[in-house]
């Protein structure tokens, strides 16, 4: 057999016949490492060959929706778009210690009991007594969740082969090698020729499968990006360490939207689903304190209230300090601008604090009319009702503009037993067919909001 050596790029996959010190394709530095491939195909192009296949017109192809398997998971099954899809291949991304493990065992194994079948669990980086372990915390019944510790690929596709389970977890993709290249695990060669053996093989055998990809100190699935095109749907598991709830996210889905989000809460026992999300962004209690400010946000159709709280104090500084966390700090300048230029509002001797209760992050511009608000209420030490739920984008000219789902979030707020709602003039024809309790007060621009709540 003839061996070859090229050098690929670990970070976007670019190839090159001689090594480069930086990546012509991406820009990385250093990123371009020597591989030697064994024969002239590689063992994945030989496995997804498939000679029996013809090209059809399209009108000869039953379009029903694909069958779903419910996961028994509210939350989950949102973000997969209505559950899991047979033969589909879902890559689950996120920071190590957040809870990937845990959540495919927990639901996974809870389906298999469910279903009476069979769930494989294959793992490169724990071993079976850890994960044992970890399956008797979170009380599950463990008899159809078969574990396979197990770092090559080939054993693990017989397994499939074999054993025909309802689904397979491969926790993680770079823990697995195949025999086919010489390449190191984990390098993204390897990954993505073990990614694609896995994809064939679930489409072929109509078994879901669920990769589980480690992230990078930046944020993006480590080495393969290339992994993100392969695969059917990629779902990012997020949160922070030091807070107890955890979002899924979808950022590709080829049955679903991508803009849904599933919230989780981390205990003693595992994850356990969070309904209602506005109960972890809200204070208890609603008393009335200056710089704090309700509002509605939405991800993908869930909308969910979170406090705005800020704070101005002043500054012993020559250049006064902006924190913000939350949410996107060029836009906290911006409204801050806004506030000073259109209202009046000295700020340019105060710090201004900003931060959104219980550690959620929101970037959508619907936030902007609270935080203009909690701002100025702050620094004139004026309390808006708690009662009140505001929303709105706030334009460079003071402007208050019409934001997406404005009734979501009305209904939300109603729901929670909020009052009053504050919302932009241009929103008011959209809320119809309420029937709820709730003052529905328009606002044309900044300067009318703070108005209405003088
Ligand atoms: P894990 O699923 O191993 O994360 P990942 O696979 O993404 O690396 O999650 C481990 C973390 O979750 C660990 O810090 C402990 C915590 N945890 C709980 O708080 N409660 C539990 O019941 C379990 C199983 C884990
Ligand atoms: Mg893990």
């Amino acid at each position: 057999m003839s061996e070859k050596s090229r050098y690929l790029c670990q970070s976007c996959g670019f190839v090159s016949p001689k090594w480069l010190g930086r990546c012509p394709d991406c820009g990385s530095w250093n990123s371009l490492v020597e591989e030697i491939t064994s024969g002239s195909r590689s063992a994945a192009a030989r496995a997804s060959a498939n000679p029996d296949a013809l090209p059809v017109p399209l009108s000869a192809i039953s379009a029903d929706d694909a069958p779903r398997i419910p996961t028994g998971s509210v939350e989950f099954d949102r973000v997969l778009g209505g559950g899991l899809v047979p033969g589909s291949v879902v890559l689950l991304g996120g920071d190590p210690g957040i809870g990937k493990t845990t959540l495919l065992l927990d639901y996974l194994g809870r389906l298999a009991a469910a279903r009476s079948a069979q769930v494989l669990y294959c793992s490169g980086e724990e071993s079976p007594r850890q994960i044992k372990l970890r399956a008797d915390r979170i009380g599950l019944s463990t008899e159809r969740l078969i574990v396979f510790s197990q770092n090559s690929l080939e054993p693990v596709l017989a397994e499939i082969r074999q054993l025909r389970p309802m689904a397979v977890v491969v926790d993680s993709i770079q823990t697995l090698t195949t025999a086919a290249l010489e390449s190191t695990a984990g390098s993204i060669s390897q990954v993505r020729e073990v990614a694609s053996q896995l994809i064939a093989v679930a489409k072929r055998l109509e078994i879901p499968i669920f990769l589980v990809g480690h992230v990078t100190k930046d944020g993006t699935l480590a080495g393969p990006r290339v992994l993100e095109h392969m695969v059917d749907t990629v779902l990012y598991f997020e949160g922070e360490n030091t807070r107890d709830f955890r979002i899924l996210r979808a950022v590709k889905n080829r049955f679903g939207s991508t803009n849904e989000i599933g919230v989780f809460e981390m205990g003693d026992g595992g994850l356990r689903e969070v309904l209602n999300p506005s109960r972890l962004f809200l204070r208890e209690d609603r008393r009335e304190l200056a710089g704090s400010v309700v509002t509605a946000s939405v991800e993908g159709t869930r909308p969910f209230l979170v406090e705005v709280q800020a704070l101005c104090a002043h500054s012993s500084f020559a250049t006064p300090k902006r924190g913000c966390s939350g949410t996107d700090a060029g836009r906290l300048s911006m409204l801050i601008a806004i506030l000073e230029k259109k209202l009046g509002l000295v700020l340019s001797d105060q710090d201004v604090y900003l931060n959104l209760a219980g550690g959620i992050r929101v970037v959508e511009p619907a936030a902007d009319l609270a935080i203009a608000l909690a701002v100025f209420s702050s620094f004139r030490n004026a309390v808006v009702d708690p009662e009140t739920v505001v929303f709105g984008e706030v334009g460079l000219t003071g402007e208050v503009r019409g934001i997406s789902n404005p009734e979501a979030r009305v209904k939300e707020a109603a729901k929670l037993g909020f009052r009053t709602c504050l919302l932009p003039q241009g929103n008011v024809p959209r809320i119809t067919g309420l029937d709820c309790a709730i003052a529905i007060r328009g606002v044309a621009s900044l300067a009318d909001a703070i108005d209405l709540l003088g």
